[in-house]
């Protein structure tokens, strides 16, 4: 007959020494499973006489639920220390400093285009978008320069066919524009956009950089709106305290032609190395649309008249930031372009 005092220890004892899951599976099994000790315990219970069975019946299920409750606690306990080193191995220290991502700057000429495009959208104008190859046509003819003149000598440069190039300036905008506006204006655009150029490479020089074109043709545009636009212009880039002074100057595409100049920001016009000593730095070229430009491009000279500037993009920025070497805007030196990044 079985001992259940003796059976309850040994499946104590069993029991403190299993860790893992599947062995307490196991050994529940074979305590309270199909041929278990209790199974027996019942089918003894059967061959008793039948005055013994009521108390036999009474310890076999005390034994029973003993057991049962044993295996239950142990269940337990393994699922507490299951979550515990589960807990444990996966502790993360929320006080650790968070991982740090940086984030980009605008490029100084895209802050310049940007400032520019604001102050040209806020006048009334458009953003034309031209091609950085053009035709020879575009580029140069159209804006008044035949194949033989002087002032193509500057610029001509990165020729990918007889008849075609990378354009050596943003001016060609102006015949493109025109060319579509069908002799129809009135025109007011402006156009940032790279150009490129057969010049030396040096602190001020680049065979790419960027200009911004503009463009007003209407009836009655005339040099007073170009001046006063250029001034505001020039006080929005630089600021309110900036002079600016006009001077003639000579461009195929416009007569008159006038250079801009802006009072020097370093030395408030009184001479010092980056103005050269003069007070004054050039910034843009501009003037009257020529009147044989309006004819090529299909607009009749003696209803309309216009005036056209040409903003360059690179110098804007190195006035404005104070950057002594262009070759800076173009290394992508992180160290320098995180210098405009904005907290
Ligand atoms: N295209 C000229 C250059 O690259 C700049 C320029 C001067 C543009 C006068 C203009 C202008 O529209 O009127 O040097």
């Amino acid at each position: 007959m079985i001992n259940f005092d003796e059976v309850l220890a040994e499946a104590k004892q069993r029991l403190a020494d299993i860790h893992e899951n599947s062995k307490l599976v196991e050994l529940k099994a074979k305590y309270l499973g199909g041929s278990s000790v209790v199974k027996q315990a019942f089918k003894d219970l059967k061959d008793l006489p039948k005055e013994e069975k009521g108390n036999f019946g009474q310890r076999i299920n005390i034994f029973k639920n003993t057991l049962e409750s044993l295996f239950e606690e142990k269940e337990k306990e393994l699922e507490e220390e299951q979550i515990k080193s589960k807990l444990e191995k996966e502790k993360c220290d929320i006080t650790l400093p968070g991982n740090t991502y940086d984030f980009g700057a605008k490029h100084p000429c895209q802050i310049i285009i940007d400032e520019l495009t604001d102050f040209f959208i806020g006048m009334g104008y458009k953003v034309a978008e031209g091609n950085e190859v053009d035709l020879d046509l575009f580029n140069f003819e159209l804006v008044n320069i035949p194949k033989d003149h002087p002032s193509r000598d500057m610029q001509d440069s990165f020729y990918i066919s007889d008849n075609l190039l990378l354009r050596s300036q943003t001016s060609g905008v102006q015949a493109h524009v025109m060319q579509e506006a069908k002799g129809q204006g009135p025109i007011k655009i402006i156009c940032p956009g790279k150009t490129y150029r057969r010049d030396d490479d040096d602190l001020t020089h680049s065979h790419q950089f960027s200009q911004c074109e503009g463009l007003v043709i209407s009836e009655k545009a005339s040099m007073g709106n170009l001046m006063k636009t250029l001034d505001l212009m020039a006080k929005h880039i630089f600021g309110e305290k900036r002079e600016v002074r006009f001077r003639p100057s000579f461009f195929p595409f416009t007569e008159p032609s006038i250079e801009v100049d802006v009072s020097c920001f370093e030395c408030q016009g009184k001479g010092c190395d980056i103005c050269k000593h003069t007070g004054w730095i050039e910034i843009l070229g501009a003037g009257m649309v020529h009147p044989e430009v309006l004819r090529l491009n299909g607009f009749d000279p003696d209803i309309y008249q216009g005036f056209a500037f040409g903003i360059g993009i690179e110098r804007l920025a190195m006035l404005k930031f104070g950057i002594d070497d262009i070759r800076k805007l173009f290394n992508s030196d992180i160290t320098f372009l995180g210098q405009f990044r904005k907290e």
